[in-house]
């Protein structure tokens, strides 16, 4: 089993976290990282160094606790700004580089960052080469195939970043003008593979373990980078790797790899191994942003992954009156508290449903599971709340 080297920095194994602005802060890059991810790269923090004292840029650079290797995304269309928010970031710890090349967000490619570059190739090697200079540790680009369907460069992308020194080179497969329409495509990728030495992260739309097998097969990446499969669902990392490996020596030699050295999640996890999870991570919120925007940003949160448990979506009266009471939630205590009745219910509900309470009177399965895998609320701890 053999870890991806980036440069002189090796990864444990090859699932990756895609950065997302407002979802991978350093709580959920903490949790995915212990639920399996091999790598997380932060949300991108503007070039601009007139920004690099907001709370925002502070926040989204902070990494205290995280495992390394510590990735920063950095977004700018300025060569010298670029650079030297690349030494900036790497003086604060970074010891890999991401440079943005494919956020279609229309604040950033106004202000000619992100996908935008993709129509100026000089300049985009102008930035590449100035940031490889910079620094001493790896650097990264994460890219789409073009502008548009119509003027798809990413051979010439890839070519100009193999020149400049880039390391790896992640691609989501599709052009900025495609936004997140259509299906990701993975022909793009494959003829990157066949032309550019560089590793390859594929990138788009790969949501399980299967899918995973067919954008490795089909395009020859070395890695695969999850980003909205991932939201509500922090133990995908943990949860693929289990399949992965089961699929490894049939599907795909490489899934072993993809697979290796992560932590044991598993395969299905229940209803209160999911419930002591969430519990942890708004714990992780209320103590990295304090309680009441811990709270506030929990709410995104526990509405993917309940989402996610309910299939999809819930328009039923009983999610919506969940969804009502948890949005007028303003307390760690009560946001905890309505999630562990939640749990709790829907525990006591599948046990009855699945015969476990009919069985053995004195039977808890679901629930003492739930209890035992709490984590300890370090928040409420600190707080002195006694629950
Ligand atoms: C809410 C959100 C925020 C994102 N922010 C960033 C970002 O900061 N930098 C970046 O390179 N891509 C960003 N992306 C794009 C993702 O990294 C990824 O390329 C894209 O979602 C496709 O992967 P997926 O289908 O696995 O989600 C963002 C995507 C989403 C949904």
């Amino acid at each position: 089993m053999q870890p991806l080297q980036i440069g002189s920095v090796s990864i444990p194994n090859r699932l990756i976290l895609a950065p997302m602005a407002g979802v991978t802060d350093q709580p959920f890059r903490l949790l995915c990282r212990r639920l399996g991810a091999g790598l997380t790269i932060s949300e991108m923090v503007s070039a601009n160094p007139a920004l690099r004292n907001t709370r925002k840029s502070r926040e989204r650079t902070d990494h205290r606790g995280e495992p390394g290797p510590i990735a920063v995304q950095i977004a700018g269309s300025d060569p010298q700004q670029m650079a030297e928010a690349a030494r900036h970031n790497a003086d604060c710890g970074a010891e890999l580089i991401d440079i943005n090349l494919g956020c279609p967000a229309k604040k950033v490619c106004k202000a000619a960052a992100g996908s935008a570059l993709l129509r100026d190739e000089a300049l985009v090697g102008r930035i590449l080469e100035a940031v490889v200079r910079s620094v001493d540790v790896p650097v990264t680009l994460k890219t789409r195939t073009g502008w548009s369907p119509e003027t798809r460069n990413l051979a010439n992308i890839a070519r100009i970043a193999e020149a400049s020194g880039i390391q790896l080179l992640t691609v989501h497969g599709r052009t900025r003008a495609c936004g997140y329409q259509g299906e990701a495509e993975v022909e793009s990728l494959a003829g990157i593979r066949e032309q550019c030495a560089l590793p390859l992260v594929a990138n788009g739309d790969i949501d399980r373990a299967t899918k995973a097998i067919e954008v490795l097969n089909s395009t020859g990446a070395d890695a695969i980078m999850l980003g909205r499969a991932a939201m509500g669902r922090p133990w995908i990392f943990g949860s693929m790797a289990a399949a992965l490996r089961g699929l490894a020596t049939t599907a795909h030699p490489a899934s072993d790899q993809l697979s290796a050295r992560v932590s044991e999640v598993p395969r299905a996890p229940s209803m209160a191994w999911i419930g002591a999870i969430l519990m942890e991570h708004l714990d992780r919120l209320y103590c990295f942003y304090g309680e009441q925007r811990g709270v506030l940003i929990a709410r995104k949160h526990i509405g993917w992954t309940l989402r996610d448990l309910r299939g999809g979506s819930d328009s039923s009266a009983e999610g919506e009156h969940l969804r009502q009471r948890l949005m007028a939630t303003t307390t760690a205590a009560s946001q905890l508290d309505l999630l562990r009745k939640h749990f709790a219910d829907c525990i006591s509900a599948d046990c009855i449903s699945s015969g476990v309470l009919a069985r053995s009177a004195d039977s808890t399965d679901g629930l003492s599971d739930f209890a035992s895998l709490a984590p300890d609320i370090h928040w409420i701890r600190h707080q002195g709340v006694n629950r």
